[in-house]
């Protein structure tokens, strides 16, 4: 069986992945995240030369795990996009150089594509057709899926503004929590009463497109929760748990009506902010009381890896999908239409 080599290098993470038929052999994960935390965000320049001292001794982690060497690998896949501009081109870079050098095929993939291809890795082969729900730091979008290496993605509906992680992110910082949000938010909220403030659910309203999300709106809300307190200590935990509480709500409403209006029994959650404890419970609920199969991949898997990018090529190669040339360029900004950052067919 081909044996895939995984890159991935799009924001703060340096991930590397090694993937045959649908197994993960071994990965490695380097992350430049504490680099960031003091500017509150991350440092694109910071992120690209952390890549660069990364990449190539997570390689040979990655190598050491699996119990494999280089005249092992088969093939290569690199995100090509989207992420931050010099991050990106930084594990593109080293994904071209390591297919030259071993004289195998490169696949420049499409980040978010790996988003959703990961939880092949722990639950088997995706079914025929399923609505996919993506959220991460950069991107909320509900899609329908058929064959992931060979079929276009279908957009349902994306964010018309910020991200749902980027909110998570936003919120926390309102909060005083450290970056990244998400996960500092997800901890607070434990302690925190989820209905102590009703904050609004975004575009949940019968005239609101159904599967289009904005979370710009509620951040507002919550800053202007917490100014009009301004007198009082915030109440952290209840803010957090009232603002998470809305995030898992509005996501979960949305993609169990894309589910039942596409008539689909699979539900695929993705991304960072599928790692969040609370958006994960309320999935599960309400996929189990409208029939609908979740699948989750394990919260590690949900935030950016290199094991994703693997499975991406993993499925790329048995899909005989023909690989890219070596001077394909990286698309900071490319919007999801296949695995394949750039389709050959057009
Ligand atoms: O998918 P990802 O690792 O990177 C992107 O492709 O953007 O997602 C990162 C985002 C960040 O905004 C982070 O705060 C959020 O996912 N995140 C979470 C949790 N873990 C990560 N959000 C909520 N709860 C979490 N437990
Ligand atoms: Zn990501």
């Amino acid at each position: 069986m081909p044996v895939v080599l995984g890159i991935e290098t799009s924001c703060d993470e340096t991930g590397v992945g090694i993937v045959a038929d649908g197994v993960l052999l071994g990965d490695a994960l380097a992350t430049s995240m504490d680099e960031h935390a003091r500017f509150g965000g991350v440092v694109p320049e910071i992120a690209a030369r952390a890549h660069l001292h990364a990449v190539t001794p997570m390689v040979r982690h990655a190598l050491d795990r699996a119990g494999i060497g280089f005249g092992d690998i088969d093939a290569v896949a690199a995100t090509a996009g989207p992420g931050l501009a010099t991050a990106v081109q930084v594990g593109l870079a080293a994904g071209k150089a390591y297919a030259l050098a071993l004289g195998v095929p490169l696949y420049g993939v499409h980040h978010l594509a790996g988003h959703a291809a990961v939880d092949t890795l722990e639950h088997g082969p995706l079914p025929d057709r399923c609505v996919a729900l993506i959220v991460s730091g950069g991107h909320t979008s509900l899609l329908l899926l058929g064959d992931l290496a060979r079929d276009p993605v279908i957009h349902l509906g994306d964010t018309a503004d910020d991200a749902a992680g980027e909110a998570f992110d936003k919120v926390a910082r309102l909060l005083g929590l450290p970056y990244p949000g998400g996960p500092a938010i997800d901890r607070i909220a434990q302690d925190g009463n989820p209905d102590a403030i009703t904050f609004p659910r975004p575009m949940t309203s019968p005239h609101d497109p159904p599967y289009q999300f904005s979370f710009s709106g509620l951040k507002t809300a919550v800053a202007r929760w917490i100014e009009k307190h301004g007198d009082q200590p915030v109440p952290v935990a209840d803010v957090a748990a009232s603002f998470q509480e809305a995030v898992a709500d509005t996501l979960t409403q949305k993609a169990m009506a894309a589910c039942r209006d596409h008539h689909a029994d699979t539900l695929l959650l993705v991304g960072g902010v599928a790692a969040n404890s609370r958006v994960r419970h309320l999935a599960e609920q309400r996929a189990a009381n409208a029939g609908v199969r979740l699948r989750v991949p394990s919260p590690r898997l949900c935030t950016d890896n290199g094991a994703m990018i693997a499975a991406v090529g993993d499925l790329l190669v048995r899909a005989n999908v023909a690989p890219d040339r070596l001077d394909l360029s990286a698309d900071p900004s490319a919007v999801l239409r296949g695995a394949l950052l750039k389709d050959h067919s057009v």
